[in-house]
């Protein structure tokens, strides 16, 4: 047995299912804000096109995908990003993946030099996965804390010399699962930088970039900062994009990965042998999905009627901004996070997570502490009809 498998945490909800056991609520009608499934229609043109390529299934795929898929790609991140023309090489700076979980967890074993030093830094709170990547990868995961007085952002200034000189990946998460915070263009540049001083990647975690609520204020990413500050060839920068948000089809299990070529020359060999290639038909239809913007502007302006709605109900009790983007609240509780989530589920048949399952205790504090995340995924009618129950959970306090 591989020691390191005794690391890994239990998931965020094999911990919420045990502290929901002895509870019985006390009204009827679950409502579950606790997982971040996208629950809005996919989108019928994407469906359709599943159902009549569905013969592809008689081939394999290749690995590195198809031209057509990675052509899309390129040419959607060109747009999305206002990236120079021809930046970005179809055949040399994306590689399709199987939904970002998959290719964030195996991104670390393929370039985390083993040894004893070998230090994977991520934010904390943080996408679970990043942990056990580290973990699986024979590093040491090192934490930064992502804290409300720093509006929920990374502090890079903080983090130690002698961390940056062991750094050998640093998973950033932006828009932020949880807080929804997005890192500003110029604060990708400095960690470019920094990458360059110290030689490290940056695996940048975009997933959520296509959920904002201002049509004008679109995230930036990881690849524009870095032609914004001359690394043409995107050296160390590695972005991880899905569209499994930004399309409603997490069942399809389509994402890429896209950058620095040296470093996807090397994920692609690795990915031969780990066998992870999408689907023939996944791939035509992921093709429609990344050249259509329609259904994704029609996504968000459902999230920005909802978010409205629901900030409006709970506004008058307790403390609650619009997120900067992605499709989670972050909420500062008034009570501690575990007894929040328990006893909103007893008193009003509400589940949310606790902060403290999505984050470790570092430098002496928890940043996920006095936290819950409430994924607003489900019908604005229902998200309303939670808020409402939350609303009154917290009157009655
Ligand atoms: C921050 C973050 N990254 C990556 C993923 C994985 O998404 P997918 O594998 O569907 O692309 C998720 C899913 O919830 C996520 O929250």
């Amino acid at each position: 047995m591989n020691p390191d498998l005794q690391k890994l945490q239990p998931y965020p909800f094999e911990k919420l299912k045990a502290l929901k056991e002895n509870c019985t609520p006390e009204v009827e009608g679950h409502i579950a804000l606790s997982i971040g499934e996208p629950k809005h229609a996919a989108p019928a043109f994407v469906l359709d096109t599943i159902s009549s390529n569905l013969n592809e299934i008689n081939r394999y795929p290749l690995t590195q995908g198809n031209v057509e898929l990675r052509t899309a790609i390129a040419n959607w991140l060109t747009k999305r990003f206002k990236l120079a023309d021809r930046a970005l090489d179809p055949e040399q700076h994306i590689l399709p993946v199987t939904g970002t979980r998959e290719a964030l967890f195996s991104f670390a074993q393929c370039f985390t030099n083993r040894n004893d030093d070998a230090l994977i830094l991520m934010p904390n709170p943080f996408y679970q996965i990043y942990e056990g990547a580290a973990f699986l990868s024979g590093a040491t995961p090192c934490f930064y804390n992502t804290v409300k007085e720093n509006n929920y952002l990374p502090d890079f200034d903080a983090i130690d010399e002698a961390d940056w000189q062991r750094c050998q990946i640093i998973y950033i998460c932006t828009p932020g699962n949880p807080t929804g915070s997005v890192i500003s263009k110029s604060q990708l540049i400095e960690l470019i930088k920094l990458s360059q001083k110290y030689n490290f990647i940056i695996a940048s975690d975009e997933c959520y970039s296509e959920i904002y609520f201002d049509e004008n204020k679109a995230p930036a990413g990881l690849l524009e900062a870095a032609e914004a500050c001359g690394n043409n060839d995107f050296k160390n920068c590695v972005v991880f994009h899905s569209l499994s948000k930004r399309s409603n089809l997490p069942g399809m299990r389509s994402g890429f990965v896209a950058g620095d070529a040296q470093l996807l020359k090397s994920y692609l060999l690795y990915r031969t042998y780990q066998g992870c290639a999408m689907p023939p038909v996944h791939q035509i239809a992921s093709v429609e999905a990344w050249n259509d913007e329609q259904h994704v502007k029609q996504n968000r302006k459902l999230y920005v009627e909802k978010f409205a709605a629901v900030i409006d109900m709970l506004r008058p009790v307790i403390d609650i901004t619009l997120p900067d983007a992605g499709f989670y609240l972050w909420l500062n509780t008034p009570v501690d996070d575990e007894t929040f989530a328990r006893d909103l589920y007893q008193q009003q048949n509400v589940t949310v997570l606790p902060g403290s399952y999505l984050s470790r205790e570092d430098a002496g504090i928890n940043p996920g502490k006095n936290h819950v995340r409430l994924a607003l995924v489900a019908p604005l009618d229902e998200c309303l009809n939670a808020a409402q129950r939350i609303k009154q959970y917290l009157i009655n306090l």
